[in-house]
C-alpha cells in the first residue's frame, strides 16, 4: 500500500476518498501543489470541487449504515461517579440543536467561532456544529489566560465566543467564565466587541447563580440550544474549504493561525486512525489529549467518529483522585486503544507499578504516544506495564501543521524499536537534509522535511501567507521544512531528537521562547528576557528563562514570583517557567544577538561544552552568569 501510496497518490488517496460521501466528486486533477517557492507561491489543494460535510461523515453516514444505536461518547467526569453517554443518533440530535442556534443568530458558511470549553462533550459538539453549518472553529485550550484568548479573539474576530461557567480539574475549580469576561473586555479595547457569549453552566463545578453576568452579551447555553430543532440542514462546503484555525507558537511571539481545509483533513486523520490504531469496530477508544491541542482535533473528534468508533472524553486530571485513574478508566469502559502523551507516562512511571498493577488492564489491546520522543525507558514502562508486554506502541509523529500522522507504527505490521516513531505513513515521503538543504541518504542525522504533499497538510497561516512561506517552505527550498532534528537509521526508522528551532516542547505543549520572553519584559522590573529549554524528567523540557532586571532592582524571591506570576497572565499557567536565573547581562554577539546555544549549556549545566566564547562582545558575562547559576 505505501509503495502504491507514493507512486500514484491521486489514485490511492481517491480510492480511499470514495468511502466517504460527497454531495458532487471533487474535480481533475485529484490534487495540485506547490511546495517550492522558488517556482511561486506555495499552494495545495486536494480533492478540489468536491462537496461534502465532515459532520455529515461523522454522524449522518455512520446512522445511515446502521450505526445509530452506538455510543459515539463515553463522558467520564473529573468527579468519581460522573458520567454519561450518546449514541450517535443522540450526538447528531445535540449537534443540530448547537446548529441551528448558531444559524439564529446569523452565524454562517466562513465565519469563525471561538470554542473556549474543557473536556465536556460540548467540546466536540460546539466543533461538529459548526462543521455543520460551515462555519471556521477555532478552539483555545481552556488552559491559555485571559490576554492570550483576547489575542486570538482579535486575531480571527469570531461572531460569538462559546465557553462554559466553571471546570473542576482534579481538586481545583477554574472559572473559565471569569476569563472570558476578562478576554472580551481586551478585546473590545483592540476594538473587536464580541455580541454573544454562549456560556454552558458546568453545574459540577459552579452554580449558575454564581457566575458573572453582562447582560445582552451572555446567553446560557441550557436556556435556549434544547429548544431548537434536532434536525439541521448540512451545509455542503468545497474540499478546500476552511474547517478550523488552531493556534499554535512559533519563533517569533506572534502565535500562528495554522489553517486546516475540510475535505483532505477528513479523509487523512480517518485513515490514519483506522491504520496507527488498527482500528476495529468493537474497540473502545481513549485519547488523553484535551481538544484545545491538534491531537483533540484529529483524535478524539473527527478521527474516531468518522470511523463510527466510541470514544472515551475525559474532563478530569489523570492523577485525580490517585495516580491509578487512567487504569480505573480503562477497566470501568474496557479501553482498547489508549492514546496518551510521554508525560503522562512518566508521571505515572514514578508514582510506581501498584497503581497500574492493581487494575486489570485486560481489554487493552494497542498502546500509542504522541508529543514529543518518547525516551527508551519510559517506552517499556508503558510496554510491559501498561499493556503487560502484550500491546504494540504507536509512537506516532506529527505536527498542528500536519493535521495527522506522518510517521508511525502500524501496530503488529513490522518491528517496533522503542523511542523510535518506525516509518512513513501512506504518502508521506519525508527526507532528512543537511544544513544546506541537501537530501541525506541512508543512514543519516539532520533537519526532516517532506518533499511531496499529503491530503491533511496546512494550507496557510490565518492572514498571513507571507509568514507560511518563510517559516516553513524558504529554509530548505522544495521541502516543507518540520522544525525538527532527525535520525534515520541503517532499516531506515525515523528517531526525531525534538525541535531545532526557538520552540519548546514542555509536556508536550509547543511554547515559544519568544513568547515567554515577551511576557517576562512586560513586567516593569525586567528589561531583557532569553528563554531556553533543558531537559526536566517528567515535562520533557522544562522553562529556563535568563533575565535581566531594570538598574538599580535587586533580584529576590518575590520578584521572582511576581515574573512567573506574569508569564501565567500573558499565556498560561502550563508556559510558567521552572528556573528564572537573574542575568546582570546575556551573551551577545558583537552585533547584539543573544548566544543561546551558551545559555542552554549553562542551564544544563554542562560548563564544560560551552564552545568557543572569544566571539562575544564581552566573554566575562559567562562567567557571572555561573557564578549567578548557584546563588
Ligand atoms: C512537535 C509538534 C502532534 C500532536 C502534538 C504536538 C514534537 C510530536 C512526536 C513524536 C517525537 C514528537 C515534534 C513536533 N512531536 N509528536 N511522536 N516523537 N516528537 O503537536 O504542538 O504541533 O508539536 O511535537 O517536535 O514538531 P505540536
Amino acid at each position: 500500500m505505501y509503495g502504491r501510496s507514493v507512486e500514484d497518490p491521486a489514485g490511492f488517496w481517491s480510492d480511499i476518498a470514495s468511502e466517504f460521501y460527497w454531495k458532487q466528486k471533487w474535480g481533475q486533477p485529484v490534487y495540485t501543489h506547490n511546495l517550492d517557492i522558488r517556482n511561486g507561491k506555495i499552494d495545495i489543494q486536494w480533492f478540489k470541487g468536491g462537496k461534502t460535510n465532515i459532520c455529515y461523515n461523522c454522524l449522518d453516514r455512520n446512522i445511515d449504515a446502521g450505526n445509530g444505536d452506538k455510543v459515539a461518547i463515553l463522558w467520564e467526569g473529573n468527579d468519581l461517579g460522573r458520567d454519561a453517554t450518546l449514541t450517535y443518533t443522540q450526538l447528531l440530535a445535540r449537534v443540530c440543536q448547537l446548529a441551528n442556534y448558531l444559524k439564529s443568530i446569523g452565524v454562517g458558511k466562513g465565519d469563525a467561532v471561538i470554542i473556549y470549553l474543557p473536556m465536556l462533550m460540548e467540546l466536540p459538539i460546539a466543533m461538529l456544529a459548526c462543521a455543520r453549518i460551515g462555519a471556521i472553529h477555532s478552539v483555545v485550550f481552556a488552559g491559555f489566560s485571559a490576554e492570550s484568548l483576547a489575542q486570538r479573539i482579535v486575531d480571527c474576530k469570531p461572531k460569538i465566543v462559546i465557553t462554559c461557567s466553571a471546570v473542576k480539574r482534579g481538586a481545583k475549580t477554574i472559572f473559565l467564565k471569569d476569563i472570558v469576561d476578562d478576554a472580551l473586555t481586551q478585546s473590545a479595547q483592540n476594538s473587536v466587541k464580541i455580541d454573544v457569549c454562549l456560556t454552558f453552566e458546568n453545574e459540577s463545578a459552579l452554580q449558575k447563580q454564581m457566575t458573572k453576568w453582562v447582560e445582552g452579551r451572555d446567553i446560557w447555553w441550557q436556556d435556549v440550544v434544547p429548544k431548537y430543532p434536532v434536525t439541521c440542514d448540512v451545509e455542503w462546503v468545497d474540499a478546500e474549504d476552511p474547517l478550523f484555525l488552531l493556534y499554535t507558537s512559533g519563533s517569533t511571539g506572534k502565535p500562528k493561525g495554522v489553517l486546516h481545509t475540510t475535505g483532505g483533513y477528513m479523509v487523512y486523520t480517518a485513515t490514519t486512525f483506522k491504520y496507527a490504531f488498527d482500528y476495529k469496530p468493537k474497540d473502545i477508544y481513549w485519547c488523553t489529549a484535551d481538544c484545545g491541542w491538534i491531537t483533540g482535533h484529529s483524535y478524539v473528534t473527527y478521527g474516531p467518529l468518522l470511523n463510527g468508533a466510541t470514544n472515551v472524553v475525559f474532563e478530569g486530571a489523570p492523577n485525580f483522585p490517585d495516580a491509578g485513574r487512567c487504569w480505573d478508566i480503562v477497566d470501568k469502559y474496557k479501553i482498547s486503544i489508549f492514546y496518551t502523551a510521554p508525560t503522562l507516562v512518566r508521571s505515572l512511571m514514578r508514582e510506581g507499578d501498584e497503581h497500574v498493577t492493581r487494575y486489570s488492564r485486560k481489554s487493552l489491546r494497542v498502546l500509542g504516544s504522541v508529543g514529543e520522543p518518547i525516551n527508551p525507558s519510559a517506552w517499556r514502562w508503558f510496554f510491559n506495564v501498561v499493556g503487560d508486554g502484550k500491546c504494540p506502541i504507536s509512537d506516532t509523529w506529527w505536527q498542528t501543521e500536519t493535521g495527522g500522522f506522518m510517521i508511525t507504527p502500524m501496530p503488529g505490521a513490522w518491528p517496533q524499536k522503542p523511542g523510535s516513531a518506525t516509518l512513513p505513513f501512506f504518502g508521506v515521503q519525508p527526507v532528512i537534509v543537511d544544513e544546506k538543504g541537501v537530501e541525506l541518504e541512508g543512514e543519516c542525522s539532520g533537519y526532516l522535511c517532506v518533499k511531496n504533499s499529503w491530503p491533511s497538510a496546512f494550507r496557510t497561516l490565518y492572514g498571513d501567507h507571507e509568514r507560511y512561506e518563510t517559516t516553513y517552505f524558504s529554509a530548505f527550498p522544495g521541502y516543507y521544512f518540520t522544525g525538527d532534528g532527525c535520525n534515520r537509521d541503517k532499516d531506515g526508522y525515523y528517531w526525531l531528537t525534538g525541535r531545532v528551532d526557538d520552540v519548546i516542547n514542555v509536556s508536550g505543549h509547543r511554547i515559544g521562547t519568544a513568547e515567554v520572553e515577551s511576557a517576562l519584559v512586560s513586567h516593569p522590573q525586567c528589561v531583557e528576557a532569553a528563554v531556553v529549554g533543558v531537559e526536566h524528567d517528567v515535562k520533557g523540557q522544562g522553562i529556563y528563562a535568563f533575565v535581566t532586571l531594570a538598574e538599580g532592582v535587586s533580584y529576590s524571591e518575590e520578584l521572582r514570583k511576581s515574573l512567573i506570576k506574569v508569564v501565567r497572565d500573558k499565556i498560561g499557567g502550563f508556559a510558567a517557567p521552572d528556573k528564572i536565573h537573574w542575568a546582570p547581562g546575556l551573551p551577545k554577539t558583537r552585533s547584539g544577538k543573544i548566544m543561546r546555544r551558551i545559555l542552554r549549556k549553562i542551564a544544563s549545566n554542562s560548563l564544560d561544552e560551552l564552545g568557543d566564547t572569544s566571539t562575544l562582545a564581552d566573554p566575562t558575562v559567562v562567567d557571572q552568569l555561573i557564578a549567578l547559576a548557584h546563588s
